[in-house]
C-alpha cells in the first residue's frame, strides 16, 4: 500500500489528524473518546522514556506527529523519522499551529540511514508500532540503530510491538508485508 493511500485510507477513519487510529492499551475501554484515549496512551509512552524538559529524544516511525508534538509540549527536543511524504507535511503542519518548530523536527529518512550527527546523541528513543515495518531478518540492524543514537549513558528506549502467537506467524507476516512494502 503506498504511503498517499494509507494517507487517505486512515485518514478517512479518524476525528482528528494528530492522532492515530489506536485505542488505549494500557487502561482499556473507557467512556472518554478516541483522542483523550490516544492522549494517555502516549503520556504513558512518554513517562517511560523518563523525559524531562531540555532532553532529546528520537522518535523512529512518526507516524502523523502526535508523539513528537506531545514531546515538544513537555520542552523536549524531538527527531522524529518517517518515510511518508504526506506525513511529514501534515506533521509539519501541525507543529508549526502547536508553535515548536525549533523543537520538533521531522526528518524524510529510513531507520537505517540517520544522519552522522544522530550518534549517541540522544537521552531516549521511543518507537512504536514500528516493528511490522522492520520485518524479523531486519531487527539487528534496527536495533544497532538505535544502540547507535542513544546516549552511551542515562539512556531510554521505549519500545512498542504487535506480536502474534508462532502459529499465526507465516499468515501474519504476509499481511504484514501488504501493509508495510518498505520492510525487508
Ligand atoms: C505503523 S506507523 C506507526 C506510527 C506511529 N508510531 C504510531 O504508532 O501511530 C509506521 C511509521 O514508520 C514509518 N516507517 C516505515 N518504514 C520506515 C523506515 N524504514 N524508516 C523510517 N520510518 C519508517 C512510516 O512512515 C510510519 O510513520
Amino acid at each position: 500500500m503506498s504511503s498517499a493511500f494509507q494517507h487517505d485510507v486512515f485518514g478517512a477513519l479518524w476525528d482528528d489528524a494528530e492522532h492515530g487510529p489506536r485505542g488505549d492499551l494500557t487502561h482499556g475501554p473507557t467512556e472518554g473518546d478516541l483522542e483523550s484515549a490516544q492522549q494517555r496512551k502516549i503520556h504513558y509512552f512518554l513517562k517511560k522514556a523518563r523525559l524531562r524538559p531540555g532532553d532529546r529524544l528520537l522518535e523512529i516511525g512518526s507516524g502523523w506527529g502526535a508523539m513528537a508534538i506531545e514531546a515538544g509540549r513537555m520542552g523536549c527536543i524531538v527527531d522524529t523519522i518517517t518515510l511518508s511524504k504526506e506525513q511529514k507535511i501534515q506533521a509539519d503542519k501541525m507543529i508549526s499551529e502547536a508553535g515548536l518548530p525549533e523543537s520538533v523536527r521531522v526528518h524524510l529518512c529510513d531507520y537505517r540511514e540517520l544522519p552522522p550527527s544522530f550518534e549517541h546523541s540522544f537521552d531516549a528513543c521511543i518507537t512504536e508500532s514500528f516493528n511490522k515495518a522492520v520485518g524479523y531478518k531486519s531487527y539487528g540492524a534496527y536495533f544497532k540503530a538505535i544502540d547507535w543514537a542513544l546516549k552511551t549513558d542515562r539512556a531510554t528506549v521505549v519500545i512498542s510491538s504487535t506480536t502474534q502467537p508462532e502459529f499465526r506467524y507465516s499468515e501474519y507476516q504476509l499481511v504484514e508485508l501488504l501493509l508495510s512494502p518498505t520492510r525487508c
